[in-house]
């Protein structure tokens, strides 16, 4: 297909100063959308200026949630190149998250011709410092207006991007925790392992109240027996204890972090002992109080490492790793970030130069 090419007539400016970049404020000069119906298809892939879209108020997507999105960063690397990172993994997940909610699958080769067109355009925008990067928020939306719930039949994707700093607030310093034991993110059988908008406006109240007790974020446990750790809404999360790395398996209520995937692959080939199975709460606690929790860090496109410094289960503090960044989780993002930046090589084949 055709990717159409509209270049905005009026230039936003750039950020000046990397070093104050928040994350997904900023936004560059264009985006990309393709139009779906059930009887074209995808069709009319364009760039165009950066703007507003026209929706009717009766669209699907703002009455019954049909909204999937992804995650991504593309960087500047120390070559001057501009890479991506298992930009297709980004993909192959948008459209497991399509086919929970009844969306239409996305060509994975129109996608990434797309992204990269769309960024090759306003390459200008990407950062070049260590830790900062251009976020593509990839989003599709159901436009049909209608009222009774069913799967619409014309869709909208789209991609913005934008230069970004890092997630959270602390940077690389370590998060506190709160585990959440009221509120409940997913539950098995449910939307808990797809990137849908409704996963997260689930989570905020919990998250609005573990901030005002001076947390950065929930750890969410099983919605079942409250009992087993699942993940940080944001990240996956980590656990070692001992000599043994511990993550919870996808058994469908947690995201399948491309992050996390690339986590487990690293230590395993750093020949480390790395165990994908159940962990519960009390495991976790207990190992902390005994000093046998080693680190705690979570994972993800946007926080890519970030140490757990607390954990407060039932009100409880727990430090973790003398409330510092551990070995590991520095070890960890050396290796991730090396790889992203292009300044070793790649022996997974994450990486791909685009520009
Ligand atoms: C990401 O890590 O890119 C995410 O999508 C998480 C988020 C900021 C909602």
């Amino acid at each position: 297909m055709e990717i159409k090419v509209n270049l905005a007539t009026k230039l936003k400016e750039k950020p000046t100063d990397e070093s104050k970049l928040a994350f997904g404020e900023l936004f560059t000069d264009h985006m990309l959308l393709i139009d779906y119906d059930t009887n074209r298809g995808w069709h009319n892939a364009r760039i165009e200026a950066y703007g507003y879209l026209r929706l009717d108020p009766a669209a699907a997507c703002l009455h019954y949630g049909q909204e999937i999105f992804e995650g991504l960063k593309a960087y500047s690397g120390k070559d001057g190149g501009i890479y991506l990172f298992r930009a297709v993994d980004n993909f192959k997940r948008l459209n497991h998250s399509a086919r929970r909610v009844c969306m239409p699958e996305l060509d994975v080769d129109l996608a990434m011709e797309a992204l990269k067109k769309l960024i090759l355009v306003d390459r200008e925008w990407i950062p070049k410092s260590r830790g900062t990067s251009l976020y593509i928020r990839p989003t599709m939306i159901a436009t049909e207006a209608f009222l009774s719930v069913h799967p619409a039949s014309n869709y909208l994707f789209y991609i913005i991007i934008g230069p970004v700093g890092s997630y959270y607030r602390e940077g690389l310093n370590p998060v506190k925790i709160y585990v959440e034991d009221k509120y409940v993110r997913a539950a098995a059988g449910g939307t808990g392992d797809t990137k849908t908008a409704g996963n997260y406006a689930n989570s905020l109240l919990a998250a609005e109240e573990a901030k005002k007790k001076g947390f950065t974020q929930v750890l969410w446990l099983d919605g079942c027996e409250k009992r087993w750790v699942e993940e940080v809404g944001t990240m996956n999360m980590f656990f070692v204890i001992d000599d043994e790395i511990i993550t919870a398996p996808l058994t469908g209520s947690i995201l399948g972090g491309i992050t996390r995937d690339s986590v487990i692959r690293i230590v395993r080939h750093w020949g480390l002992n790395m165990k994908e199975r159940l962990v519960s709460i009390d495991e976790v606690v207990a190992a902390a109080t005994s000093g046998r929790l080693k680190e705690a860090f979570g994972t993800g496109t946007a926080a890519v490492i970030s140490p757990v410094g607390h954990i407060t289960y039932k009100d409880k503090d727990y430090v973790i790793a003398g409330g510092k960044m551990g070995e590991l989780s520095q070890k960890l993002y050396d290796e991730i970030v090396a790889i992203q930046y292009a300044e070793k090589p790649d022996p997974y084949g994450w990486r791909e130069k685009i520009g």
